[in-house]
């Protein structure tokens, strides 16, 4: 269990951070040991954010009655079904393959990992809880968009949860690894 739960950072805790001063974020992109790989990384938690940031819009929209209920169900099922399904392979990825190869670098910061597969836990439980309120939404608003008011109200609320938990798991993953992976020059 780790001693830094993703609902009480505001960032990653400084006894993890001993490498991100010798490589600060704004010096990533430029760097000569950048390997294809990490930027592939990055971009899949881009595109992370940006799944997250379209279900939250779409439920809002549906709510502000600028969308109906049938394009919510189409567009929530669509976006909803390729952050979870996405995400939960980058999760399996990174705890089977990516971080134990990590730790077989370097074990410096395998309490760091450990705190990142814990996240991992607590956003699998965030995506179910998402999951359900959509799919009940997506039932309720094929039939008729009033019905389904309330139901869109819940996914707005998982789905800004979801969106938060993910923004700091993400940010506090890449400010860990990305500093490892340039210093050991990992490709
Ligand atoms: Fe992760
Ligand atoms: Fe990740």
């Amino acid at each position: 269990m780790t001693n830094y739960p993703i609902s009480t950072r505001t960032e990653l805790p400084e006894e993890f951070q001993t490498l991100l001063k010798d490589y600060p974020r704004e010096a990533w992109e430029k760097h000569p040991d950048m390997a294809p790989f990490t930027q592939n990384w990055l971009e899949a938690h881009a595109m992370f954010r940006r799944l997250g940031k379209i279900i939250v819009k779409d439920t809002q929209r549906f709510l502000d009655k600028s969308r109906s209920g049938e394009d919510f169900a189409k567009r929530i099922g669509f976006y909803g079904g390729q952050l979870v399904d996405n995400l939960t392979r980058h999760h399996h990825f990174e705890d089977e393959q990516f971080f134990p190869t990590i730790s077989s670098v370097t074990p410096d910061f395998d309490r760091g990992l450990e705190m990142l597969e814990s996240d991992h836990e607590a956003l699998t439980k965030t995506m179910e809880d998402f999951v359900i309120s959509g799919n009940n939404a997506i039932d309720l608003a094929v039939q008729d968009d009033a019905k389904a008011i309330d139901a869109a109200g819940k996914v707005l609320e998982k789905a800004q949860a979801l969106q938060d938990f993910l923004a700091r798991h993400l940010a506090d993953e890449e400010d860990l690894v990305v500093p490892i992976l340039l210093h050991h020059k990992m490709r």
